[in-house]
């Protein structure tokens, strides 16, 4: 059985491990269903749930997913703000501590799950952590958010059946958002499925993405218009323009200009009654990783309550995939904890 121990970048995740997750998964839904609300699989495990930037459901279904595993949970949901990394600490130090390696039996966390701006977080934090890194989202353009990833094909099955053999289009910003250049790769490891790319100009899926598809022979194309191939698609994944990372650009020059663009242009990337209408020929499923703009409205309030415009569903989907994915590295961990036992201590 292919093992999982850090979780911190989204090629992980290779089918076999998803097999894994997804029949665990499984099992903790069929729990839930019947009303489960505290199991005993973590009990003793103490969670840290460090957040460097913003979120409702990453950090709450983290939260509900420990606690429904009898873990315990200490959140910071604004580590940049309230913690000593705002007194200038290094991620490291902050890991190294919390992860007990100054004195393994005093650790604080035996799982420490973040979420940075900063791309390459979760991995330098793995590298001085003693227990398991998740990453719940780190950096923006060649981010990694996997657990969404994760949330992502457990819904895809769900909605279909299957993880083979469908189309789907990526509409919105293809380029800022850390969950689909990865999430495509992943996806193309699967037979059969077709890809359409429907972004603004500026906010287009990076080449080095498309050039990976192309050397694997697998099949997509790009448009700038929603109703031009929604009528071939199974799946619609919808998303929101990161503003909150334009304006993060160095160039504001160039944050400005894209912006301009996607106002310009973004009739073309919104779910309406009319795109909802021509997708009833393969009766397309809509989704969103959230949060939805209220202000850009990429989901119009008008098709909210249509029945395959399933957004809500998908976000549910969070935490029986976080209570896997949680209880899966805890596994490995005490594996580890168990092997180091029964090392013998060095001179
Ligand atoms: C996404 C994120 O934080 O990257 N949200 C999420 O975790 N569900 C997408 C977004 O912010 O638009």
């Amino acid at each position: 059985m292919e093992r999982l121990y850090h979780l911190t970048r989204t090629e992980q995740l290779t089918p076999g491990v998803i097999k894994n997750l997804f029949q665990l998964t499984e099992r903790y839904e069929r729990f839930l269903k019947v009303g489960a609300k505290k199991l005993t699989d973590l009990e003793g495990v103490r969670i840290h749930i460090v957040f460097f930037e913003e979120s409702t459901r990453t950090y709450s279904t983290f939260y509900a997913a420990s606690e429904t595993l009898g873990a315990s949970v200490f959140g910071l949901p604004e580590a940049g703000k309230f913690s000593a990394f705002a007194k200038e600490e290094s991620l490291e130090h902050g890991i190294e501590f919390w992860s007990g390696a100054g004195i393994p039996y005093l650790r604080c966390a035996d799982i420490i799950i973040i979420r940075h701006p900063e791309p390459d977080a979760a991995e330098r934090a793995a590298r001085v952590s003693k227990v398991p890194i998740i990453n719940a989202g780190c950096g923006g353009e060649e981010g990694h958010h996997p657990t969404q990833v994760l949330l992502d094909l457990y819904t895809f099955k769900k909605f279909l059946g299957k993880l083979e053999n469908f189309n789907i289009a990526f509409v919105g910003d293809l380029r800022f958002s850390r969950i689909v250049p990865p999430e495509v790769i992943l996806l193309s490891q699967y037979p059969g499925i077709k890809f359409y790319f429907v972004a603004p100009e500026g906010f287009k899926l990076p080449e080095n993405i498309k050039a990976l598809l192309r050397n694997r022979g697998i099949s997509f194309e790009e448009s700038d218009n929603l109703k031009e191939v929604i009528p071939d698609c199974h799946i619609g994944y919808i998303t929101r323009i990161q503003k909150n990372r334009l304006e993060k650009l160095g160039n504001k020059k160039e944050a400005k200009e894209l912006l301009k663009i996607y106002q310009k242009t973004k009739g073309n990337f919104v779910l309406t009654p009319e795109v909802y209408q021509i997708s009833e020929r393969l009766q397309t499923i809509f989704c969103h990783p959230g949060p939805i703009s209220a202000k850009e409205k990429e989901i119009q309030p008008e098709v909210e309550g249509f029945p395959r415009v399933r957004f809500l569903e998908h976000w549910s989907y969070g935490l029986p995939t976080k209570m896997a994915l949680l209880s899966t590295v805890w596994q490995s961990q005490r594996e580890k904890d168990n092997f180091e036992k029964i090392l013998p201590t060095r001179e």
